[in-house]
């Protein structure tokens, strides 16, 4: 399939926000990368509900909602509510990731499980079959800005070797520190989404940005 571009609204101008989201609509964008932090999984706060809510009533594409927070379970279905169409979870902060992937998949949603630099590939070998996105962090959760993790090319030919092994139609989204150099190394390891904040939203020309992210050609 042609690779998805997700920019990241963590990047946008908050004072703003409806002139960053309709750039994003005009753009040849796929889907709003929407990141959710508690403060607890990860040292830093993002927003919550109502800027969900505000974003999808102007949004015209998909919010892929990206939670960076302990236990998810707790606000499935208020995600759901607030527009969420891919809800993400981290492996590490779920005890019963099996229920957690269902219950997002009950919901009507697209369910995604996200890894850690450091958490190893296989330990999704159970629950792959259920998934429709892996989202592989090329960065350690928490702000936008970092600089690109190397390892991260690795596991997602890992992952896409785990999904054709298990027949599943997952796809693989990868996030942090993304720009048009480890974008295309990342299309190149068989990455199906990137995801880009800091690069889109500091250049000088974002629509022009997510353009050349889009036509990045393996
Ligand atoms: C980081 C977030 C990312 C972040 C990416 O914890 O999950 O989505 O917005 O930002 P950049 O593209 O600047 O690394
Ligand atoms: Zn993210």
């Amino acid at each position: 399939m042609a690779h998805l571009i997700a920019p990241s609204i963590l990047s946008c101008d908050f004072g703003n926000l409806q002139k960053d989201v309709e750039l994003i609509n005009a753009s040849e964008a796929d889907w709003f990368h929407v990141d959710v932090m508690d403060g607890n999984f990860v040292p830093n706060i993002s927003f919550g509900f109502p800027v969900i809510q505000a974003v999808n009533k102007l949004a015209t594409k998909p919010l892929d909602v990206h939670l960076m927070i302990n236990d998810p379970d707790r606000y499935l279905e208020e995600f759901k509510n607030v527009g969420a169409g891919i809800l993400t979870v981290h492996y590490e902060a779920c005890t019963h990731l099996h229920r957690t992937i269902q219950r997002i998949k009950s919901l009507g949603m697209k369910a995604g499980v996200a890894l850690n630099p450091h958490t190893p590939v296989d330990l999704l070998f159970d629950v792959i079959e259920d998934l429709d996105l892996v989202l592989i962090m090329s960065v350690n959760p928490g702000f936008g800005g970092q600089k690109f993790i190397k390892n991260a090319l690795l596991k997602v030919e890992q992952t896409k070797n785990l999904i054709h092994r298990r027949g599943s139609h997952a796809i693989v989204e990868v996030d942090g520190g993304v720009n048009l150099e480890t974008g295309k190394e990342l299309l190149n390891a068989g990455a199906d989404v990137l995801v880009a904040g800091s690069f889109v939203f500091q250049s000088p020309d974002p629509l022009q940005t997510i353009s050349s992210l889009k036509q990045l050609n393996v």
